[in-house]
Order: structure tokens, then C-alpha cells, then sequence
């Protein structure tokens, strides 16, 4: 278990972030969660893989829509956090919710060695390439 993982509990469908690991396996209703792996290639026509635009401190992370096909965002199919590393160990996150943009800004003191992940109620975690 490492720092960051995300786990799914395929019973009730909690999502939780290990911010600190432990040894023992993590239970839900019951069960062990599931390890949300970082999938950093789509698959099919709809896009995940999260997007990188910088313009100056601002650092801007899409989903699909500057590549033209903006991922769904409807109660049934969104993407619900946007989440952008910094430098420094430093991460910042924007949670959304259905008819939003799936596109997050965020203002950051170095785009040195940043990255984005994105989580997708249907399809999971995604990381930029
Ligand atoms: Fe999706």
C-alpha cells in the first residue's frame, strides 16, 4: 500500500485515498477495496487521459474538451475530482459534480514536474502521460 492509492468498495461503492499506509488490507462492507490503478491510455473513443495546459502560474487540466469530446458529466457519468501534483510534494484537487466543465484551474508556484489524475465514476482513475 502506497501513499495516494485510491480504493474502491465494490459493495457500496466508496472511494477513499491513503494518506498514510498501514499494513493491514483495507475493508468495506465486509470485503477488501479494490486498488483503483492509474490507467494512462484511452481505450475507445471517449477521452480520461487528463489533459495539461499552462499558461504562465496558471495550469489548467481537461477532460477531453480541449481535444473536442468532452467527457460526459451527467449524473449518471462524470468525472468527480480533477486533482493536479506540484512541485514539493504539493497537490491540489477540484471535485465536481454532473453538468459541470470536466476542466479544473489552478494556480500553482512552479509547473516543475507537474502531473494531473482524474476519477471517473464509471471508468476509474486516470493519470496524464
Ligand atoms: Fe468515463
Amino acid at each position: 500500500m502506497q501513499k495516494k492509492e485510491i480504493y474502491k468498495c465494490q459493495v457500496c461503492g466508496k472511494v477513499i485515498e491513503i494518506l498514510n499506509p498501514g499494513n493491514p488490507e483495507t475493508i468495506c462492507c465486509g470485503q477488501p477495496m479494490t486498488l483503483m490503478e492509474e490507467q494512462t491510455a484511452d481505450w475507445k473513443g471517449e477521452k480520461h487521459v487528463p489533459k495539461i495546459t499552462i499558461d504562465g502560474n496558471k495550469v489548467t487540466v481537461d477532460i477531453g474538451v480541449s481535444m473536442g469530446t468532452p467527457h460526459p458529466m451527467t449524473e449518471e457519468h462524470w468525472i468527480m475530482w480533477i486533482e493536479l501534483n506540484c512541485k514539493d510534494n504539493c497537490y491540489k484537487r477540484k471535485f465536481l459534480k454532473p453538468g459541470d466543465e470536466p476542466k479544473a484551474t489552478f494556480v500553482v508556484a512552479s509547473t516543475e514536474g507537474i502531473w494531473a489524475r482524474e476519477y471517473c465514476n464509471l471508468h476509474g482513475l486516470w493519470k496524464s502521460s
